[in-house]
C-alpha cells in the first residue's frame, strides 16, 4: 500500500534523515495515526527564540469571564503547574466502587433525568403503559429503579465525530423539531453517562469544552472561531482572521511554543501533545485552543454541578512497558471530571484528575512533594484517547510502494521515538506507580504509564465503563462508526471485541455483556444496516450479572454515505452538515418513516431493565418492538456479498462521496502544511 505525499518532501527527509530523535534536531517529527492511517510530519523548529504569542496571556487574563470547561490551569498556559497540596492530599483510591464525587453528582442527577425521561415516554405512546405514573413511582421509591442510561460513542476521527453528533443531536431537547412526534429528543437530557472514545472523544470533550453547547449551536458556529470549521484540516489549521488566529505557519508555531511551555516546566512531552494541541483549535471555541482549559474543570461548570448534563467518560488504552502489540488484556482506563483510572483488577485504582501529574507512589504524594494541577490539559485527554501509533511499528514499511528514502527516514524516527517509548501519551509521572505492586499490577514499578487510543484493543465503542456494576447502567445506546469493512462501514467488531473481554476471566471483574454474533451475520441479517438491540432477555443471565441492554446504531446510509474515509482530513461544512443529518436522519428512523413506532421502541429499550427489576409486565407494544428489534440469537455465517449499502431514504443524497477523489493515485493522500513547509504524508497500513 502506497504512501502517496502530495509534494514530494525528499529533499526535506534528505536533508534532516536520522536527526529527529533528539530536541536538538532542527525539525520536530511529528507522527498521528488515526485508525488506519499514519500523518507524519515536520514542523521546522526555528533555531531563534519561537515567537511568544500574546493571547495565552489574554487568555489568562480572561479567565475570570470565563463560563465553559474552564481555562483554570494556573499556568495560565499549557504548561502544568506545581502547586502546594491541598490540606487533604491527593490520593489514589480502590476501584471497588464509585468516587464519592460521582455518587453525589448522581444523586442530583439521576432526579433531574425524571422529568425528561417522563416527557420521552409520553411521547413514546407505549399503548396500554402509563410511562408517567410509572416513572414518577419509581423515583418516589427508590432511585435505583429508575432506567439509568447511558451513550456510548465510538471512535473513525471526524466520520465518528460527525456520525455521533448527528445522534446527540436528534437525542437532544434543545434542538428544535427533535420533541415532535417520532422524534427522540429528550432521551441526551434522560442519559447519565456520555462516553467517548477517540473521535467520539473529540465530540463529547469538544461539547463539554464549551458549555454543553448543543451540536447545532457548535455546526453554526460564528464569526471569528475555528470551532467546528472542519474544512480547514488541523495541519492547515484555522483561517486568519477573529480570535482564533493567523496562518499556517504562526499555528503551527504556536503549537509548538505551546508544547515546548510544558517540556521546559519540568514534564515529558510526546507526539500526542502536539496532536491534541492541533485538534483543541477546532474543538475548543477559545484563544489558540484553550491551552489552559483542564477536563477537571468540567466539574466545576455550572452545567455539570447543577446536574443538568450528563457524566463524561473518555477511555484509553494501557500499554504495558515494553509492549508493542495491544490485545483485549490491555488495561482499559477511563478520564471522568473527577478521576482517571481502571476497574480493571490489575490497575484497580483512579486518581484525583485535577491532580494527575503530582508524584504519587503507591496512591499518596509523600509528604515533601508538591502537587501538580494543569497537566489534565481537556485537549491532551481527547487527543489521548486518540492516539494510535504503536500498531505502525508493527506494520512491515518495506512492503510499501513508497520510494525507500521516505521509508527509511520514517523508520529511523520511529526506532528514536519507539525506543524512548514516546510514541504514545506519556503520563508521567505515572499515577499508579508502586500502587498494587508489580505482581498485580504489570506497569507498578514503572515511572511511565503509556496511553494509547482507545479503540487499539477493537474496543472501539467506549462500553467497559458503562459495564462496571457500580454504575448500574440498564441500556446503552451505542453509536457505532467503526470502519469494519472494505467500504468504512462497521460490522460490529467492536461489540464482538467488549464481548470477548468479558470472558477473560482475569480481567471482567463482574462485567458482563450480551452475546453478539460473528460479522457474516451481521452482514447477512442486515443487524448493522439498522438499529438493533442485543441481551433483551434479562433472563438469559445470571441474577447479579445482567449486562445493560445493548442499543446498537450503526453508522448506515440513510440520506447521505456517512462512510467517509478515516484519513480523509478535511470536509467542506456542507458534507459536515449532510453526515450529521444522515445519523440524525438514523437516530429517528427518517423521523419515522421507516418506521412509524421507532420512537415508542426506543422508549421500550429504556424501560426495559426497569420493568424486569420491579417486575413488571412488559407492555405489548414492547412485546412488538423487542421482536422487531432484538437479536433473537439467529445466525447465519455463510460469506456475504460485498456490503454496499445505499440510502434508504429518498432524500436528497447531494454527499458526494469525495473521500475517492482527495485520495492522491487511489491509495495514499498527503499534505503540505503551508508556508512553513511542514510536511505530511500518510501512510495507509
Ligand atoms: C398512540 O398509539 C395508538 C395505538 O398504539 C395510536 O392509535 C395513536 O394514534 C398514537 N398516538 C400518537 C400521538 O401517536
Ligand atoms: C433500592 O433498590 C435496590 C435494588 O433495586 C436495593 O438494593 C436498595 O436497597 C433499595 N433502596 C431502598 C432505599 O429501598
Ligand atoms: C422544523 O420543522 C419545520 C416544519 O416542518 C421546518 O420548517 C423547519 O425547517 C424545521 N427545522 C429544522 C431545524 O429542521
Ligand atoms: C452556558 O449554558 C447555560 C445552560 O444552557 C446557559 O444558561 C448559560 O447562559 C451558558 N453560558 C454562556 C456564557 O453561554
Ligand atoms: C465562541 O466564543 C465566542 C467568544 O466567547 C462566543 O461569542 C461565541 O458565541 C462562541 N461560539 C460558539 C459556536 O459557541
Ligand atoms: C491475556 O492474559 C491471559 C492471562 O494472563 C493469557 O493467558 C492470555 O494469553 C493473554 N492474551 C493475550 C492475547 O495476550
Ligand atoms: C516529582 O519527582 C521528580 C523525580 O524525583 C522530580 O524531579 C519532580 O520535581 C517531582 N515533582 C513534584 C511536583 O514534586
Ligand atoms: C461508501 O460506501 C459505498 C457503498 O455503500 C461505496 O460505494 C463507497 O465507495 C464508499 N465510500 C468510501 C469512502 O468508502
Ligand atoms: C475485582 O478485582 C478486585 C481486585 O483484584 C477484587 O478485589 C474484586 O473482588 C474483583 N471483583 C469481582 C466482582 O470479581
Ligand atoms: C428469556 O430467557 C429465559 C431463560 O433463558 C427463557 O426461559 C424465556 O423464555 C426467555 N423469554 C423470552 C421472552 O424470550
Ligand atoms: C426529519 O426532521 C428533521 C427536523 O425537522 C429534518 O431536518 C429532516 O430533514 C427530516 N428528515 C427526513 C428524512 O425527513
Ligand atoms: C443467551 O445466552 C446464551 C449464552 O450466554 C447465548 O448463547 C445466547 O445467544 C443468548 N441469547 C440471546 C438471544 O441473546
Amino acid at each position: 500500500m502506497p504512501l502517496l505525499p502530495l509534494e514530494m518532501p525528499v529533499a526535506i527527509l534528505q536533508t534532516e534523515s536520522g536527526s529527529y530523535s533528539d530536541s536538538a534536531a532542527p525539525a520536530r517529527a511529528i507522527f498521528i495515526q488515526v485508525d488506519e492511517v499514519i500523518l507524519f510530519f515536520l514542523i521546522p523548529v526555528a533555531t531563534t527564540d519561537i515567537p511568544h504569542n500574546p493571547a495565552a496571556q489574554l487568555l489568562s487574563d480572561s479567565a475570570a469571564l470565563a463560563y465553559r470547561a474552564l481555562p483554570n490551569n494556573p499556568s495560565g498556559n499549557y504548561a502544568p503547574a506545581i502547586v502546594s497540596c491541598p490540606a487533604s492530599r491527593p490520593s489514589v483510591r480502590r476501584a471497588d466502587g464509585l468516587s464519592s464525587n460521582e455518587t453525589a453528582w448522581l444523586a442530583l442527577r439521576r432526579p433531574a433525568t425524571v422529568d425528561p425521561m417522563v416527557e420521552f415516554l409520553n411521547r413514546a405512546n407505549i399503548s396500554g403503559f402509563d410511562a408517567e405514573t410509572y416513572v414518577r413511582n419509581a423515583a418516589a421509591k427508590n432511585l435505583s429503579s429508575l432506567p439509568n442510561i447511558a451513550i456510548a460513542v465510538s471512535g473513525g476521527g471526524y466520520r465518528a465525530l460527525m456520525n455521533g453528533a448527528g445522534f446527540l443531536k436528534a437525542a437532544d431537547s434543545r434542538v428544535s423539531n427533535t420533541t415532535e412526534a417520532h422524534g427522540i429528543g429528550g432521551l441526551l437530557q434522560a442519559t447519565t453517562y456520555l462516553a467517548g472514545l477517540s473521535g467520539g472523544g473529540w465530540l463529547v470533550g469538544s461539547l463539554f469544552a464549551n458549555n454543553f453547547s448543543t451540536v447545532e449551536t457548535l455546526q453554526a458556529g460564528s464569526s471569528g472561531s475555528a470551532i467546528w470549521k472542519f474544512d480547514n484540516s488541523i495541519f492547515k489549521g484555522p483561517a486568519d482572521k477573529g480570535i482564533s488566529i493567523v496562518n499556517t505557519a504562526e499555528y503551527w508555531v504556536d503549537v509548538a511554543h505551546q508544547v515546548d511551555e510544558k517540556d521546559n516546566a519540568g514534564f515529558d512531552v510526546s507526539i500526542t501533545d502536539y496532536w491534541g494541541r492541533a485538534l483543541s483549535y477546532q474543538l475548543i471555541n477559545d484563544t489558540d485552543g484553550g491551552p489552559a482549559y483542564t477536563f477537571s474543570s468540567i466539574a466545576l461548570t455550572p452545567s455539570f454541578t447543577e446536574a443538568q448534563t450528563p457524566f463524561p467518560i473518555l477511555v484509553a488504552d494501557g500499554r504495558a512497558p515494553d509492549e508493542k502489540i495491544i490485545s483485549l488484556n490491555a488495561s482499559n482506563f477511563e478520564f471522568n471530571p473527577f478521576e482517571m483510572g481502571s476497574f480493571d483488577p490489575n490497575v484497580y485504582g483512579f486518581a484525583p484528575m485535577e491532580y494527575l501529574g503530582s508524584n504519587f507512589s503507591n496512591g499518596s504524594v509523600p509528604s515533601s512533594g508538591h502537587c501538580v494541577r494543569g497537566f489534565d490539559q481537556l485537549g491532551y485527554v481527547m487527543g489521548t484517547s486518540s492516539s494510535l501509533f504503536n500498531q505502525f511499528l508493527l506494520s512491515n514499511l518495506t512492503t510499501l510502494n513508497v520510494p525507500s528514502i521516505i521509508i527509511s527516514a520514517i523508520e529511523d524516527v520511529l526506532e528514536a521515538l519507539g525506543n524512548a517509548n514516546n510514541d504514545i501519551a506519556q503520563y508521567v509521572p505515572n499515577p499508579f506507580l508502586n500502587w498494587n505492586g508489580p505482581l498485580t499490577n504489570p506497569g507498578a514499578s514503572s515511572l511511565q504509564l503509556s496511553l494509547v487510543d482507545g479503540g487499539e484493543d477493537l474496543q472501539n465503542i467506549p462500553l467497559t465503563p458503562l459495564l462496571q456494576p457500580a454504575r448500574h447502567v440498564d441500556v446503552v445506546f451505542a453509536v457505532d462508526s467503526s470502519a469494519d469493512t472494505d467500504y468504512n462501514w462497521p460490522n460490529a467488531t467492536a461489540l464482538r471485541a467488549t464481548y470477548d473481554r468479558t470472558l477473560l476471566s482475569n480481567l471482567a471483574n463482574g462485567t458482563t455483556f450480551p452475546a453478539v454474533p460473528d460479522d457474516n451475520t451481521f452482514l447477512n441479517l442486515g443487524l448493522n444496516t439498522r438499529p438493533t438491540f442485543f441481551g433483551c432477555n434479562a433472563s438469559n443471565f445470571s441474577i447479579g450479572a445482567v449486562p445493560p441492554l445493548i442499543v446498537y446504531i450503526p453508522n448506515a446510509p440513510y440520506t447521505a454515505y456517512s462512510n467517509v474515509s478515516t484519513f480523509t482530513p478535511s470536509y467542506p461544512l456542507s458534507q459536515r452538515d449532510e453526515i450529521i443529518q444522515n445519523a440524525y436522519d438514523g437516530a429517528t428512523q427518517g423521523n419515522g418513516s421507516l418506521d412509524a413506532e421507532w420512537t415508542t421502541c426506543v422508549g421500550c429499550a429504556i424501560l426495559s431493565r426497569s420493568l424486569w427489576r420491579t417486575g413488571t409486565e412488559t407492555p405489548e407494544a414492547c412485546t412488538t418492538c423487542f421482536n422487531r428489534y432484538c437479536w433473537d440469537g439467529t445466525t447465519n455465517s455463510t460469506t456475504p456479498a460485498e456490503y454496499l449499502p445505499t440510502p434508504k431514504l429518498n432524500g436528497n443524497v447531494t454527499t458526494t462521496d469525495n473521500s475517492a477523489a482527495q485520495r492522491i493515485g487511489g491509495g495514499g493522500l498527503g499534505m503540505l502544511v503551508g508556508s512553513v513547509a511542514a510536511i505530511a504524508a500518510v501512510l495507509l497500513l
